[in-house]
């Protein structure tokens, strides 16, 4: 299934993603508060542009703001903008994203990075719809949904104080978790060729036409730990490689290679013999990479999960260079 959005097409079969759809439909003529959960790249973004887009609030802006990319101290003003003469240099008022989001919906991209002091000025945008300008004392009446979105654990950053409770409830009343590649490898087939047929029709490649059995299976065995952002990097890379018609392994990046080499359990001895120590080797990391995605990254869990102390689970990961 395709769903054309703003800020670009959605690709997706698996149920998981689906699901998210349905959802999304469901609540786009409401204004609820949404929590966009994933790892990074794995399409929040565009899950947020279909939210707004099939929302009555479509005709008017979709503003993004990206907590993690803009310097604390300017982060609020940003926001909400600021009076004339607030600062040195604020010679004429200015409005915020809240402002220029009004009627519309306020992305708060990466939303686990907002730092403490602002995180209670959110809360009462949320409770109340009201915010006031930097140096202004009027308070300011808004009309926006809001979305937000993070790549990292907000349960986590609760737990450790850097995160307020009760922005976290606030801002989770729907949540919206899109789960990282390799957990929907059946996607990764759709996803790579409609890749390829853009990127081959952006760089005037019109003559690579698809891929060989081998490079789609290296494709689809690879772990994406940056998602469909690197997925779509490798298809652009390997479209400008190819000789063609047909891109192969060796049009693919060095890691996917190597993934797919790795997944070949190897249980009969082949006549020619093998390589035991390296073979061995993959095998533990595949199975380790995978024990700690599933524990992001906790490395306790993961030890568990493998059956290993956590002392000797760190010392593979540090030989290993995981
Ligand atoms: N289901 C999909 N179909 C097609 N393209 C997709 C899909 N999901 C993501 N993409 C593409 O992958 C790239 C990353 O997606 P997006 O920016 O939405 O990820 P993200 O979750 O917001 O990542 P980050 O946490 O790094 O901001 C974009 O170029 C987007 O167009
Ligand atoms: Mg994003």
């Amino acid at each position: 299934m395709t769903r054309t959005t703003s800020r670009g097409e959605i690709v997706c079969e698996h149920e998981s993603i689906l699901n998210v759809l349905a959802v999304v439909d469901r609540i786009a003529a409401s204004s609820c508060t949404v929590l966009v959960t994933g790892e990074s790249g794995t399409g929040k973004e565009l899950v947020v542009a279909a939210l707004h887009d099939a929302s009555p609030r479509a005709t008017a802006p979709l503003v993004t703001i990206n907590c993690g990319a803009i310097p604390e101290n300017l982060l609020e003003t940003e926001l909400f903008g600021h009076a004339k003469g607030s600062f040195t240099g604020a010679h004429a008022a200015r409005q915020g994203r809240v402002g220029a989001a009004e009627g519309g919906t306020l992305f708060l991209d990466e939303v686990g990075e907002l730092p403490l002091q602002l995180q209670v000025k959110i809360l009462r945008l949320l409770q109340q719809r009201e915010y006031s300008p930097v140096g202004d004392t009027r308070v300011l009446k808004c009309d926006v949904r809001i979305v937000a979105a993070t790549n990292r654990d907000l349960d986590e950053e609760v737990a450790r104080g850097r995160f307020r409770e009760d922005l976290f409830y606030r801002l989770n009343v729907i949540h919206l978790h899109l789960p990282p590649l390799r957990e929907r490898s059946g996607d990764v087939m759709h996803l790579a060729e409609h890749f390829r047929k853009i990127h081959a029709e952006r760089s005037g490649r019109t003559d690579i036409l698809g891929f060989t059995p081998e490079a789609m299976e290296m494709l689809k065995s690879s772990d994406w730990p940056g998602n469909i952002r690197a997925l779509e990097n490798a298809i652009e890379r390997a479209v400008l490689l190819a000789r063609g018609p047909h891109i192969l392994p060796t049009d693919l990046p060095d890691r996917v290679r190597r993934a797919g080499a790795s997944t070949e359990v190897v249980t009969d001895l082949p006549l020619d013999g093998i390589d035991l120590r390296s073979v061995v080797d993959t095998y533990e990391t595949n199975l380790i990479k995978q024990a700690l995605a599933r524990t992001n990254g906790n490395k306790n869990r993961a030890a568990q999960l493998l059956g290993l102390n956590r002392t000797t689970l760190v010392d593979m990961v540090r030989r290993k260079g995981l």
